[in-house]
């Protein structure tokens, strides 16, 4: 079962995964960080900021992989996924960009992409610690509902919801949300060695009771956290408001022991 931590803040959510990064780029400095899209990891990158700027971390050697890309999408758009990394992660973190890889998208090569994003990663040694979103659907990375747990990268439809979800993001006009991506499988993001996956609000409740508390389904992708030996789940009030167990998840973290570590 995965570590829940039910916080006050983004900002306090934030900054337990930016003192997980800094730990792990002073133990590993040319570590591979799991890098997610959407507003749920901004405030744990602005905090990531913050700690490399500080304490001057040298962060010239880490690397990156992106979780997902909007399949036909051109890179230069803002809302594709590689702009999006570039602006709220590897600007602000200062990374080498020719180090920080995203899907790609491209038609015209995306039937290969996926295999070869898997084969990059594990030349790459596997992610360390891999950032996630959720969505309301209980989507990790974008593998929709009914996602097999073993999969590896490829190409998926995106459901009415998710394009819904985040036609915020495109002047709030659905029309212009792709319909398909390509986005790391869920059996990839399980190989990544930690994964701290973050949610915020009352819209996440749901998907939040399923990942942590309901049976292991493809029908909850983010329920395959439950297998991982190593996943950390930081939410806020709302986003736990429908736990059982909250409580104990209240206590446990209260009383944790320094040594027990994150
Ligand atoms: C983003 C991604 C998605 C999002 C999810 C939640 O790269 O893979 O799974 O993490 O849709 O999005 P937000 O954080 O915007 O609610």
């Amino acid at each position: 079962m995965a570590e829940v931590i039910i916080v006050k803040s983004q900002d306090e959510a934030g900054e337990i995964y930016a003192r997980c990064v800094a730990d792990l780029i002073a133990a590993k400095p040319n570590c591979v960080l799991g890098l997610a899209t959407g507003s749920s990891p901004l405030a744990a990158y602005e905090k990531l900021a913050e700690r490399v700027k500080a304490n001057s971390i040298d962060v010239s050697a880490v690397r990156g992989f992106a979780l997902d890309e909007y399949a036909g999408l051109d890179p230069a758009h803002p809302q594709s996924y590689r702009s999006t990394i570039t602006r709220t992660v590897v600007e602000p973190l200062g990374l080498n960009p020719d180090l920080v890889h995203v899907p790609n998208g491209a038609l015209e090569t995306i039937k290969d992409a996926g295999a070869a994003y898997d084969k990059a990663i594990a030349e790459a040694g596997g992610v360390d610690l891999q950032i996630l979103g959720i969505g309301t659907d209980g989507h990790i990375g974008f593998n929709e509902p009914g996602s097999s747990l073993a999969s590896g990268t490829r190409i998926k439809t995106l459901t009415e919801q998710t394009r819904v979800d985040n036609a915020r993001f495109f002047d709030d006009d659905i029309n212009q949300v792709p319909t398909h991506c390509i986005t790391q499988g869920i059996g990839t993001i399980r190989r990544a060695r930690h994964l701290v996956l973050l949610a915020f609000g009352e819209g996440k409740a749901d998907a939040i009771a399923a990942t942590c508390e309901g049976g292991i389904s493809s029908l909850c992708p983010a329920s395959a956290l439950q297998l991982h030996p190593h996943a950390t789940i930081i939410i806020d009030e709302a986003a736990a408001s429908k736990l059982q167990n909250a409580d104990y998840y209240r206590w446990a973290y209260e009383h944790k022991p320094a040594w027990q570590g994150i």
